[in-house]
Order: C-alpha cells, then structure tokens, then sequence
C-alpha cells in the first residue's frame, strides 16, 4: 500500500533491537484518513470472504479494526488484555507472550460476541512473532468460529510471526512489509513493486 508506505518512509522512527516507532500515525496520534485507506485495503483483499466480525486487541489495533469493520460493515470486537470483571465461564481467556516485552498477558473476550460458523477477520497494527495474532486465533477457534484470514499494517518480516501464521494454513495480508530496520534504515520487501 503505496500510502502507507511513504509515511513510514516520512515518519517512521528505527529504534536500536528492530523496532520501528511510528506515533504520528498508528501507535499515538492516529491519521484518521490513512486508517480510511487502511480500512478499504482489506476490505478489497477479503471481498467475498463473508466476514462477519473483525477482531482485534487494544489498544492499537482499534483504529485499523474499526475502519475495517466499517467499510465491511460488520461489528468490532477488541480484546482486552485486562481481566474483566465479568466472571470467567463468560469469557475466552488465552495466553500471550510478548517477546518485546518480556511477560505473558492474558487477553480475553466475551462469548456473547462471538457464535459458532461465524467468519471472523483479525487486524492488528503489528506483526513481529506473531503471538498476539495466534493468541486472537485460538480464541476465534475456541468459540467454533473460523479465521477468514489476518490483516497486518505493518509486518516486520525479519521476525517469524508472518511465517509461522501462513505455516499454520492462515491467510496473511499485510499492507506493508519490513525487510529489514538494519542502520537505522526501513527497507521494504518487494521493493519494486507497488
Ligand atoms: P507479536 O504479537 O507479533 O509476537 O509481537 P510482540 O509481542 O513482539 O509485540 C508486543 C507489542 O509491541 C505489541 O503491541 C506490538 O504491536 C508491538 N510491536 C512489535 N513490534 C513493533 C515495532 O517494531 N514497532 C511498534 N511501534 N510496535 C511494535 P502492544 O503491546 O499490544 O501495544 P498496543 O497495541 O497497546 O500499542
Ligand atoms: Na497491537
Ligand atoms: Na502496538
């Protein structure tokens, strides 16, 4: 996604240990006109996939999620990271481990939101090991509903989440994707096309 990728090129910020700090757009201050675009990007790569629902994690997954949602017009479901404080036979409850943070979080969503042979697609602003999209997976797979596919904006596939999500017979779309953040410098895979 042409767009896209000019404003990481224009805004983004590589940090040391392979992070890309993009707050003027996605992570902090959010550009409403670029989630739109984002929005109708995966919408035109799941046409006719039925979705029913789109799923993602807070926080900053909602951005990209709602405007997906919206131009698919079907509902959002974010999933908290907190424990709710409805009681547990209510909620589905799976484990993440994040490898940037170092610590295992428990995100969890209610059943009532999700019914089984729904078709459900998951957004999320990252993808580095894959874990949160895995974790949001299994909760899909939990309630007996399908995994349409998984909308990344920004896939850094020097990690393995992109890999080892399509080795497990999952559709990834991602709108950008990072070859390298080596020297402080973003390249893209694919280069040339686009
Ligand atoms: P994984 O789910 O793919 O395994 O990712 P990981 O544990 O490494 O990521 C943990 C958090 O860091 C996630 O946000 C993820 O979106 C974010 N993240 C990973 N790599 C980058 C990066 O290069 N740049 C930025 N800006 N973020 C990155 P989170 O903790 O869920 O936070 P949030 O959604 O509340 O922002
Ligand atoms: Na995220
Ligand atoms: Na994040």
């Amino acid at each position: 996604m042409k767009l896209l990728r000019q404003k990481v090129i224009n805004e983004g910020i590589v940090l040391g240990s392979g992070v890309l700090k993009v707050d003027s757009f996605l992570n902090h201050q959010m550009d409403p006109f670029l989630m739109r675009e984002v929005g109708r990007e995966f919408t035109r790569r799941f046409a006719g996939d039925e979705i029913t629902k789109v799923l993602t994690i807070e926080s900053s997954g909602i951005a990209p999620g709602i405007m997906t949602a919206l131009e698919l017009e079907v509902p959002l479901i974010f999933a908290r990271k907190q424990k709710s404080l409805t009681l547990t036979e209510d909620i589905y409850v799976e484990k993440v481990y994040s490898f940037t943070k170092k610590e295992s979080n428990e995100i969890t969503v209610s059943k009532k939101f999700i019914a089984p042979g729904e078709r459900v697609l998951i957004v999320d602003d990252f993808l580095a090991n894959g874990e949160a999209a895995f974790g949001l997976a299994r909760i899909v797979e939990q309630a007996g509903a399908s995994v349409a596919g998984i909308g990344i904006v920004i896939e850094k596939s020097f990690q393995p989440g992109g890999r080892l999500l399509q080795k497990a017979g999952y559709r990834v779309e991602s709108l950008v994707r990072i070859a390298s953040l080596e020297d402080g410098v973003v390249s893209f895979v694919d280069d040339e096309e686009e």
